[in-house]
């Protein structure tokens, strides 16, 4: 599908059906008044304000409808947060001028997160801004970005609802921003969406995975079914196994008291990678409705089997400990590598592999998928490998196709190639957005495709549940392994149990 195609049909059935529950009529255009929660905290000076900026930048946010407002306990003034935030935008080649009209657009509210009069200042600030804009009251559009810990949300979110939110008399629309960790088991999760959904509807409601802003995760749908290329090989029949790789070169790097409390599976597995898992295995949408998508998702998540322990490798790293704000007797694993078989026609048999690690040796996030090998290969080209069809997220976005090929020249001998798109080479003049810029223009836009809805939420939990418990009561124990390592030897022993057929010499 051409991608005009693609967008157009996308906003056809935006304007159609998503905005139907949420905010019917809201015009596109119009005030909008964004306001970031946490503003002084680390996600919100590296992340979020970034890709507000970006976003403003490239003419997403215009000064004539737009601002944006911080609020947190700090006490400061606009221009105290304004400088803070400086150090991190990106300058562009047109100088810091754009910077300053986007610091403009700041304002900042300084209260507690359980403190009416810190809503109740806030609501007026917005009002304002609306008043100045003059548009019909309630008509606004107001995005709140929960840049803060979870265990705030749901009295953040009732402040919001009594005190901030827009008065829906006459169109407009309230959206809540939360990231992760929703919860840290099924329980924890489910108490957090009982409280939340309480407030808001879940169209009102955007739950981000960063992982799914990034450009190649946004490939996966148009790669595996507008190709037919793909169709009849995207199986059990042909591909032996599948796995999505996230390394780390760096530790937890000062936010181990964090860490320690989640640990890789739920930092990394239980959502960036198993939203990956379920967009290279899920079956074909009946449209592009987010609700469809998201629908498959499930199903997907719903058919994964329970893991079983001899499929798992946790590891953690020399020195881990070594942070303060670590525990010494840490249980929490930094790598981990766990396999999950999917029940159901396409993937009975296939394993896919899940693995992450911080302090290993290399940076990317990748997917692999090995297929099985030729029968009755007249060749003798199984000592050179298998096909493998590779798709790196990043660094250094690519998709490439490992392909046994004639080693050019006079004798008649085999070797291993690759058909390669590297995104740096094809597209020379394209910039790839950021996640966090993708995602909040979503959210801005009404588009839910991209966040994870509330039972995606729950089937992901209940994958993960029984392993995470028998990790926190110390009954599975991780293998220490040297920082800089691939982790620990156990990691690819299983890897091979699982039928990974590694190659070597293979450069790409
Ligand atoms: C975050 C994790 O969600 O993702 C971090 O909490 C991790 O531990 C980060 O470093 C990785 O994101 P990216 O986009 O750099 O791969």
């Amino acid at each position: 599908m051409a991608s005009g195609e693609w967008h157009c049909q996308h906003r056809t059935f935006l304007k159609n059906e998503i905005h139907e529950k949420d905010n019917e009529n809201v015009p596109e255009t119009g005030c909008l008044s964004i306001i970031v929660l946490g503003a002084s905290g680390d996600l919100a000076k590296k992340k979020t304000f970034p890709a507000l900026f970006n976003l403003y930048r490239q003419g997403f946010l215009s000064s004539n409808e737009v601002h944006i407002f911080g609020y947190a306990r700090s006490k400061m003034v606009d221009d105290d947060l304004r400088d803070r935030i400086r150090g991190y935008l990106p300058q562009g080649k047109e100088g810091t001028d754009d910077i300053s009209s986007f610091l403009q657009l700041i304002k900042y509210v300084s209260g507690a997160y359980d403190d009416l009069k810190g809503f109740q200042a806030l609501d007026k600030a917005i009002s304002e801004h609306e008043v100045s804009k003059s548009i019909m009251e309630g008509s606004s559009r107001r995005l709140f970005y929960l840049a803060l810990p979870p265990s705030v949300y749901p009295q953040v979110c009732k402040m919001i609802k009594n005190y901030s939110m827009n008065r829906s008399d006459h169109g407009g629309w309230t959206r809540i921003v939360v990231e992760k960790p929703f919860g840290k088991d099924l329980a924890s999760a489910e108490e957090l969406s009982f409280q939340i959904g309480e407030l808001f509807e879940e169209p009102q409601i955007y739950r981000i995975d960063h992982y799914l802003g990034k450009e190649l995760v946004q490939n996966l749908l148009v790669l595996r079914f507008a190709n037919r290329l793909f169709l009849p090989l995207w199986n059990r029949d042909h591909i032996a196994n599948l796995q999505i790789v996230f390394r780390e070169d760096f530790g937890t790097d000062g936010r181990g008291g964090y860490f320690d409390e989640y640990g890789i599976i739920r930092d990394i597995i239980q959502n960036h990678l198993l939203q990956v898992l379920c967009l290279v295995s899920m079956e074909k949408p009946i449209s592009l409705n987010p609700e469809h998508i998201r629908d498959e998702k499930v199903k997907v998540l719903q058919s994964v089997l329970p893991i079983k322990d001899e499929e798992v490798v946790l590891g953690q790293y020399d020195g881990y400990k070594d942070d303060p704000t670590v525990p010494d007797n840490s249980n929490t694993p930094t790598f981990a590598t766990v396999v999950l078989r999917i029940h159901n026609e396409r993937w009975e048999g296939v394993p896919f592999i899940l693995k992450a690690g911080k302090a290993l040796n290399s940076k990317k996030a990748e997917i692999r998928v090995q297929f099985k090998d030729v029968p009755g290969d007249i060749f003798k080209c199984q000592k050179q490998g298998r096909n493998e069809f590779v798709i790196r997220l990043q660094p250094s976005e690519a998709m490439y196709m490992k392909l046994t090929v004639k080693q050019p020249g006079l004798e008649m001998s085999t070797t291993q190639s690759e058909l390669d798109l590297s995104y740096k080479e094809r597209y020379h003049e394209i910039v790839i957005p950021e996640a966090y810029e993708r995602l909040i223009l979503d959210t801005i836009r009404g588009d839910q495709q991209h966040f994870v809805r509330r039972d995606e939420l729950k089937a992901a939990w209940e994958i993960f549940t029984p392993l995470l418990q028998r990790i926190d009561d110390g009954a599975f124990r991780p293998i220490t392994y040297q920082p800089g390592s691939r982790g620990p030897a156990e990691g690819d022993e299983l890897l091979e149990r699982a039928g990974y057929v590694h190659t070597d010499g293979y450069v790409w």
